[in-house]
């Protein structure tokens, strides 16, 4: 384990650089292994869980380069394999993402069921369902979906939960799709933006698709795809983190290389806080005042909604809140685990059902807080630098599986933050 130790925070002021989207990046990498050939993609953040996804697919027989730092090479022109290791689906769920290129490729797909999730249950039902209505034969025994469909895949109807619009599940069942026989339609898609990049990726390669962007997409199979080169989106759960830390700290912050495009909702409620928000095409800048934010009430729901991602970092804000805040949370069950540690920094908060109803407090003061996931790591931090005395949070390496160079970023716009270990508390010096 690591501990993240940080200081109450000065208004934090520079550039920061946004790098390319976890979220946007690990369906790409997926989609890649549709293609009998070279796929150049760009803007490839550097962290752990993009890590892991390269480890899936090279377990499955594809060559993975890096040619540059943040340029991947991937060579699927021939996959070994159409079975995903345990160790790799159990460390994140987005390695499940194979299983829909595996079944399109070789007529057959073995993953480990992914199991539970800190965040919530997080089942992979409608992933299997959309497989078995493509006319795979799916079997769940001994923890493993086995799924076969030696004649291959065929296009068919599938209709996604509407109060969700799945993003896994509409990238699994569109990357099936792509190589099946006939059309599939997709009711109830996910148009997030990574969701969207990943079909027009497609697309590009030669993919038959239609209503990128919309809920319902219409995927005619094709036989083949040709390699192309594609970069990332930028990363805009990455954005509103340090969107918020800037916040927070009554920063005047400029952001570049992102899509204030993708964060509409976001920016929205940091300027009902109280933080000025500017933007052009690939930039944002937020200047904050050192006044206590103002309350503001959220609800998480599917793009364009507030991103569930982000509810913590929206929770660290408006802990120190002149009056009350109500966050809804409507996407995971148990996204909640880190307002017991903002408790522990002095924050008033009280959770129930899906509801958090977070009373302001004029100051919070540091505390050993644990954090259980990549994004209430995210959170206690925020709350770390607005908070009087020093934080040590237990299990910063979370940070590392979504955030590419977290501490170097915030700390060359002022934040002071230091990186140990856990064990022998010597300190990692720029693990960032
Ligand atoms: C993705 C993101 C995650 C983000 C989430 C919601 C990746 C790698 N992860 O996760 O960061 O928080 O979208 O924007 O992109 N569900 C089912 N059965 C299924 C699939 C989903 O019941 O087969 C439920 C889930 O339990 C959850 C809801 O649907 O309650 C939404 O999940 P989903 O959109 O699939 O999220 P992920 O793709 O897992």
């Amino acid at each position: 384990m690591q501990q993240l130790l940080v200081s109450k925070s000065e208004p934090l002021t520079g550039t920061i650089p946004i790098s390319g989207s976890k979220n946007g990046t690990l369906p790409l990498l997926a989609a890649a292994m549709l293609v009998e050939g070279e796929t150049i993609i760009e803007n490839v953040p550097a962290i752990h869980d993009v890590d892991t996804m390269l480890q899936m697919l090279r377990a499955v027989g594809i060559e993975c380069t890096f040619i540059e730092p943040g340029v991947l090479k991937i060579d699927a022109t021939d996959i070994s394999s159409c079975q995903a290791p345990y160790h790799l689906v159990r460390q994140m769920r987005g390695s499940f993402y194979v299983a829909g290129p595996l079944l399109g490729r070789c007529g057959e797909a073995h993953v480990p069921l992914p199991g539970g999730c800190v965040i919530g249950s997080r089942p992979v039902d409608f992933h299997i369902a959309g497989f078995k209505a493509l006319g795979a034969e799916v079997e769940e025994t001994y923890g493993i979906m086995r799924a076969q469909a030696p004649r291959g895949l065929h296009g068919n109807r599938i209709y996604l939960d509407p109060r969700w619009c799945s993003v896994g599940a509409t990238v699994n069942l569109m990357l099936a799709a792509t190589l099946a026989e006939g059309t599939t339609i997709i009711e109830n898609a996910s148009y997030e933006p990574e969701v969207v990049a990943c079909g027009q990726f497609l697309k590009q390669c030669g993919a038959q698709i239609d209503g990128i962007g919309s809920n319902m997409l219409t995927i005619r199979g094709v036989q083949r795809l040709e390699g192309i080169r594609f970069s990332s989106i930028p990363d805009r759960i990455e954005a509103g983190t340090f969107m918020y830390a800037a916040t927070i700290t009554g920063g005047d912050v400029l952001f570049k290389n992102v899509r204030p495009d993708h964060m509409t909702r976001v920016i929205e409620h940091l300027r009902e806080a109280g933080a000025r928000v500017e933007t052009n095409e690939t930039e944002l800048r937020v200047i904050a005042s050192n006044d206590r934010p103002r309350p503001v009430d959220i609800t998480t729901a599917p793009y364009p909604g507030f991103p569930t991602d982000l509810q913590p970092a929206h929770g660290a804000l408006v802990a120190r809140a002149v009056g009350t805040s109500v966050l809804e949370e409507t996407i995971f069950d148990a996204r909640y685990n880190y307002t017991d540690e903002l408790a522990r920094m002095g924050a008033d908060i009280r959770i129930t059902g899906q509801l958090a109803i977070i009373k302001g407090v004029p100051e919070l003061t540091g505390a050993p807080v644990e954090a259980t996931d990549v994004r209430a790591a995210a959170a206690l931090v925020l709350a770390a630098l607005c908070a009087e005395g020093q934080t040590v949070i237990e299990g910063a390496e979370f940070l590392d599986r979504g955030y590419e160079n977290f501490e170097a970023k915030l700390r060359a716009v002022g934040a002071p933050m230091v990186r140990r270990n856990s064990d022998n508390n010597k300190e990692l010096l720029c693990l960032a």
